[in-house]
Order: structure tokens, then sequence, then C-alpha cells
């Protein structure tokens, strides 16, 4: 039987927030961000390890206090140049069997809610590639040009907004991976080599907090489930 693990790319910067701090420690609801997604994922029965993938040099993982994710959560000082690169990276350093679930969630999405990672988990746990968890396009799309004016409007039939958790075997996404360095995210790696994630629907909580307005929703929302 195959084990399911979690593994949290965590060693960028943040830039779009304009902070000296890196995004996954600002303060949100009192605690650093990435404090909240691996509460979560060590909370949940099904995951046997959450890696975290942090900078070599980071600095700031140590000075908080996880023991409430004692013996589940394992530190790996092996974060990349890129998202993708981290996530392989952390692959590598976790040795996990090829045929073990890996469930890659930002740090930056601390909004992820226990209900939607088990329902994760119990759609694809049986899927022969893996998915993710995405939400269907609500609004109306417009394709903009150099001016910032419309160019025209994209038909949102069919269309999903890509979110974390993205679930894959290790082997598999490792492989993936090495193939293709420049993926924003796993899924896109898998769909080069020819195969097609299942998309779990999710919710519009599950959102990645990237510019600070983001930061007082998040809070909204974390604070509402306290
Ligand atoms: O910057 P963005 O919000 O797209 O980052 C998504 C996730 O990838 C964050 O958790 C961030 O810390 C992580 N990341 C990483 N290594 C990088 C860049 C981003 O682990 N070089």
């Amino acid at each position: 039987m195959s084990d399911f693990y979690a593994l949290v790319p965590a060693a960028g910067s943040g830039s779009r927030m304009s902070s000296e701090l890196p995004k996954q420690y600002l303060d949100l609801a009192g605690r650093p961000m990435i404090y909240h997604a691996l509460t979560t994922l060590c909370a949940c029965p099904n995951i046997k390890t959450v890696f975290v993938v942090l900078a070599p040099d980071d600095e700031h993982f140590k000075r908080y206090d996880w023991s409430h994710c004692a013996g589940k959560l394992e530190p790996l000082y092996c974060g990349g140049a890129t998202r993708a690169e981290s996530v392989s990276n952390g692959l590598l350093s976790s040795e996990l069997e090829p045929n073990d679930w890996v469930l890659v969630h930002d740090a930056a999405r601390p909004c992820l809610s226990a209900h939607l990672l088990s329902r994760m988990i119990a759609e694809l746990r049986d899927d022969p590639v893996g998915g993710i968890l995405a939400v269907p396009v609500a609004d109306t799309l417009k394709r903009g040009d150099a001016q910032q004016r419309i160019a025209h409007t994209e038909p949102r039939e069919n269309l999903w907004q890509a979110q974390t958790p993205q679930m894959f075997r290790a082997g598999l996404l490792a492989q993936a991976l090495q193939q293709c360095k420049s993926v924003t995210d796993e899924a896109s790696a898998i769909e080069a080599l020819g195969l097609q994630p299942r998309l779990v629907g999710s919710d519009s909580s599950n959102f990645k907090v990237t510019y600070p307005q983001d930061i007082v929703l998040a809070e909204l929302l974390l604070n509402q489930r306290k």
C-alpha cells in the first residue's frame, strides 16, 4: 500500500508583497503565514510526514514553535531558484518511494480546509494519474493588449483556476519535473508527459495570498474558523 505525504515549497521571497520578510513568514492572524497550511496538513490523519522546503539560508523557520506538529513535520533546507526547482529538490531529499502519493501545497495558501484536503485524497487515491484542487472560472475573461485595452474576450467554458494541493505519485512527479523545469505548477509538468490530471472541485477560500490586500481577507477567513 502507498502512503500519503505533503510537500510545501516555502523558499520564495514573495517579491509582490513588497516586504523584507519572505511572504511565508508575514504575520497572519497572529502566526506566520506558513503556520496555517502546515498545521492543517499535519493534522490530516492520512498524511504521514509533511516536508517543508526552505531556502538553504532560511533563518526564520526555526524561530517558531512547531511542537504541535511534532513527529510529522520535516524541514528540508534545499529550496531552489524557482518553485519547480524547490519541489524537485524536495522530492530528491525526501527519499519517498516512487509509488507514494505526494500532495504539493503552497505555503501561501493558508486557508486550505481540512474538509477540502480529505475530499481530495478520497477522490484521487485510486486515480491512475492524480490531480489538483481547482475552481471553475466565474468571471468573464479579457485578453489585454500592450496598451491595457481589451483585445478580445476569452470563452470561459471548461476553464478552471488551478490551486494546490496537487497530488501525484512521487516517482512520476520527480520524472515530470526533471523533464520540464519551467512550469508554475506540478500539473503542467505531468501534462507535458501527455497525461491528464483530474480536476477536483474546490472553492475560492483556498486562494493564494499574493498581494498585501489578500492578507486582510485571509485573516477574516481564518478568524471566522477559530
Ligand atoms: O511566489 P508564489 O506565490 O508563486 O510562490 C508559490 C509557492 O512557491 C510559495 O509557497 C513559495 O514560497 C514557493 N517558492 C519556492 N521556491 C521558489 C519560489 C517560490 O519554494 N524559488
